[in-house]
């Protein structure tokens, strides 16, 4: 692969929940790579501070519960730099107290189903609308983040898995209505990613239970996810298309109960 093919200078691209997290690893990428980069965020502050520290970055207001919002933001960055080459949808509704309610469907809140199904996938359906003509335009892209969740049964997280696998089939659908008009759309489902949130908020021993289903000797970094958005997001991934590529550290790729089998296999107690 030629090295010019993952850079991505003179495009414009729009990470949103750019302001921290997986979000900022990526802008920062994204713009390392060449591209000049608008991070979208409810975190208006954090987006604002983050976006002075970036070569050319701007910061745009995001609301994904709020339509007019999200218009607002394409329009604003197409205003701004003059063009739309990326649309990448990073955001979503997250957090301690949105994970402990998001259990099983039996024990499921209405009201948490509906938010996130209003940030996940209605917001992220408007964002991919409003930038379409704009990336039809200039031969763009739509990078989707979804999760290794969306791929397998769990006991948590309901709401959220389910709502990431309608955004994994919504990349589908823009792929094959928008490929002919020369746009290309896929997904990057990282599994746990040791953001500073995540690093803060989850249990030690259930973190443990995640390393234990690894196939690498850590668990995923922002940085890990920023590159495959860089990389799908690019030249280099040109012929691709529709795809959900897996950055889990393997954790989705293998039998189950691996974990006991090391164990027993190396006579260890399970
Ligand atoms: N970290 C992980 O382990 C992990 C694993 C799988 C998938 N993901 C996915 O990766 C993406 C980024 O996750 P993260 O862990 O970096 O999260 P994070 O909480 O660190 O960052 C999310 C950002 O989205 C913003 N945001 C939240 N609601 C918003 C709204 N309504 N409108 C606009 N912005 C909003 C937040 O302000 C925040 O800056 C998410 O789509 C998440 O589902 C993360």
């Amino acid at each position: 692969m030629s090295g010019d093919a993952i850079r991505l200078d003179g495009k414009v691209a729009i990470v949103t929940g750019g302001a921290g997290g997986i979000g900022e690893a990526t802008a920062r990428l994204l713009t390392a790579r060449g591209a000049r980069v608008a991070i979208a965020d409810i975190a208006v502050d954090r987006a604002t501070a983050l976006a002075a520290q970036i070569d050319g970055a701007i910061a745009v207001p995001l609301d994904l519960e709020d339509e007019a919002s999200i218009t607002a933001m394409v329009a604003q960055v197409v205003a701004a730099f003059g063009r739309l080459d990326v649309l990448h949808n990073n955001a979503a509704l997250l957090g301690p107290d949105v994970a402990q309610n998001d259990g099983d469907v039996e024990t499921m809140a209405t009201a948490l189903w509906d938010r996130t199904y209003a940030v996940n996938v209605r917001g992220t359906m408007i964002a991919c609308r409003a930038a379409l003509p704009h990336l039809c335009a200039t031969g763009g892209n739509i990078v989707n983040t979804v999760s290794n969740l969306a791929l397998q049964g769990h006991l948590i997280q309901a709401a959220y898995s389910s709502s990431k696998a309608a955004v994994i089939q919504m990349t589908r659908a823009i792929a094959a209505s928008h490929g002919p008009r020369g746009v290309r759309c896929n997904a990057v489902a990282p599994g746990m990613t040791m953001t500073p949130a995540l690093r803060e908020a989850f249990p030690p021993a259930l973190r443990q239970l995640v390393e234990d289903e690894t196939l690498r000797d850590r668990l995923g970094e922002p940085e890990d996810i920023a590159e495959v958005v860089a990389f799908l997001a690019s030249p280099a991934a040109r012929n691709i298309t529709g795809q959900v590529l897996v950055a889990d550290g393997g954790c989705a790729s293998h039998v189950p109960g691996i974990a006991g089998f090391r164990a027993f296999l190396s006579g260890e107690p399970a």
